[in-house]
């Protein structure tokens, strides 16, 4: 779908869109249109339920001697709430509602609307994003699909004062589509086709926007140590890969800060890059602690917290941020075989503290335990986030509305919280504590991967707590939100991209040169 800007002119042909507020008051173009079709718009309002509530909407046919083809209402709710979340939910139902209906172009009347915080060209530029994010289609592997299968919809332009300006804020937001829209290709992929290397892969075509991108195999991390994520993959006949991608948005540091004699170097460099740490299993079987069957297709997921690294890296690089990022991502297949470790394995990690694997289907912690502590050595990052399809349990904690945020931080995890508030990407503190980190003491190793039965979404994140030493850190627990059963909003059912946006805004609002 093609999304343009222009002057705001009621168009001759084609669909209109045009707003409506609560308690049926019309957009001065929803007036417009109503004169110039002798009372139509009221008489049809009036006709029907429809109220201009938000996300209302209602069809009109055009009558016999106007060109056009259907006057869609769009219901606004109340002007005062008509911030940028509430447009981009209204350029998804735009979407939604016009996409599968035959017509090829549409037009999105987008007036000044007192008391709304937005000028138009914001409006439009908040509409076209929601538009553009809940566009977003899988249907690579559909080889029978009918034209009217298909969306219609080729072309919706919003006619707004300042075109210029909204197209310019457009670009911005278009450049985060892009990203999201590849985060949700690779986790949208099945497991036969986005394993280690070649998710590996996707991570390189970063290097075409400008970003260094790394692969180390299973002899690199050995060498390194890697006991713990190299214990997952064991069992897979694909290979594990740690991917690190670099973004020197604001210049890379010419030389890094050399301690001097007989002192160590600082683990936190004020001054380094903010470092963000994926979990990218590519298929979660729960290895010999095997998961039932029934449902076992959804852990292709559970790459999914990789999948937002890699976009959030793609997202800086597309919109050129004067930031400096990295991104790590450890990428492993989790299956059973007669090569795959057992419950009750001690393996040795790269910080050289070793686990007991109680159950082998906890294995993300494991996962990034060595991810998180070869970030924290190698760049000494200003902070570390991670996101993980992590833990059932937060699921059962938070359903699919909040992801949960885990955090030694107290200032990350209130700026983590209000930039996921601005994006639509909620997030829930978690507790972390002394008590919770008892629960994964180990008869014969440092720890154990699993606690028992309560509270195991934080004795997870104690695990991964393990790992951070003094680096400023945030856990976030995606696996309630990284895909939902139902088109809603701004995302179409399947993969949500979540964290993609959410740790975008967190950068732009808080750690970017201006
Ligand atoms: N990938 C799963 C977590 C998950 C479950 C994500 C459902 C999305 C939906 C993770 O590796 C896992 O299996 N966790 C176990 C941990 C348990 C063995 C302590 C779980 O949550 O059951
Ligand atoms: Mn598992
Ligand atoms: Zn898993």
């Amino acid at each position: 779908m093609k999304i343009s800007f222009s002057r705001l002119e009621l168009p001759a042909t084609g669909v209109v869109v045009v707003g409506v507020n609560e308690d049926r008051v019309p957009s001065s173009s929803a007036e417009s249109l109503n004169a110039a079709l002798g009372g139509l718009v009221r008489r049809a309002m009036e006709a029907s339920r429809f109220r201009g509530k938000k996300d209302q909407t209602l069809a009109i046919l055009a009558p016999t001697g106007s060109e056009l083809a259907r006057l869609q209402l769009l219901g606004l709710g109340k002007p005062a709430e008509l911030d940028a979340l509430r447009l981009q939910a209204a350029g998804g139902q735009i979407y939604a509602t016009l996409a599968g209906n035959g017509h090829v172009d549409a037009f999105v009347c987008v007036d000044a609307i007192a008391d709304c915080p937005l000028s138009p060209a914001e409006m439009a530029a908040e509409m076209a994003f929601g538009a553009e994010l809940r566009s977003y289609r899988f249907a690579k592997y559909r080889t029978k699909e009918g034209e009217d299968d298909k969306p219609s919809l080729a072309t919706l332009t919003f006619g707004c004062a300042e075109p210029d300006r909204a197209e310019a804020l457009w670009r911005q937001k278009a450049a985060i589509a892009a990203a999201i829209a590849f985060t949700r290709d690779v986790v949208s992929e099945p497991a036969n086709v986005i394993y280690p290397e070649t998710l590996a892969e996707q991570a390189r075509t970063l290097t075409s926007h400008g970003v260094e991108v790394e692969v180390l195999g299973e002899t690199q991390m050995r060498e390194l140590g890697m006991g713990a994520l190299l214990g997952v993959g064991q069992g897979s006949a694909r290979e594990s890969q740690l991917v690190v991608m670099q973004w020197w948005g604001a210049g890379k540091p010419s030389a890094t800060l050399v301690p001097a004699e007989g002192e160590e170097a600082p683990e936190v460099d004020e001054n380094g890059p903010l470092a963000f740490v994926g979990k990218g299993v590519t298929f979660d079987t729960g290895g010999i602690s095997i998961k039932p069957s029934g449902g076992m297709e959804d852990m292709k997921w559970d790459m999914a917290g990789s999948a937002a690294v890699i976009g959030l890296i793609k997202a800086l690089a597309l919109r050129g941020a004067k930031v400096n990022a990295v991104g790590v991502v450890g990428l492993v297949e989790n299956m059973p075989s007669g090569t795959a470790q057992r419950p009750g394995d001690v393996v040795k990690s790269m910080s050289g503290q070793t686990i007991e694997v109680i159950n082998t289907d906890a294995e993300g912690r494991l996962v990034l335990s060595d991810a998180l502590w070869y970030t924290k050595q190698r760049f000494r990052p200003r902070f570390m986030i991670d996101l993980a399809t992590l833990t059932g349990a937060i699921i059962i904690a938070l359903g699919h509305e909040h992801a949960g945020v885990f955090s030694n931080d107290d200032a990350l995890a209130e700026r983590l919280v209000a930039a996921g508030k601005a994006v639509g990407e909620p997030l829930w503190r978690m507790p972390l504590g002394d008590a919770y980190d008892k629960l994964i003491k180990s008869d014969i190793a440092d720890m154990k991967n699993v606690g028992d039965r309560s509270a195991g979404s934080i004795s997870a994140a104690q695990f991964l707590q393990r790992y951070v030493g003094k680096t400023p850190w945030a856990h976030l627990d995606i696996a309630g939100v990284a895909w939902t059963k139902k088109d809603a909003g701004v995302t179409p059912k399947g993969a949500s991209g979540f964290g993609v946006r959410l740790l975008d805004r967190l950068i732009e609002d808080n750690y970017e040169q201006k």
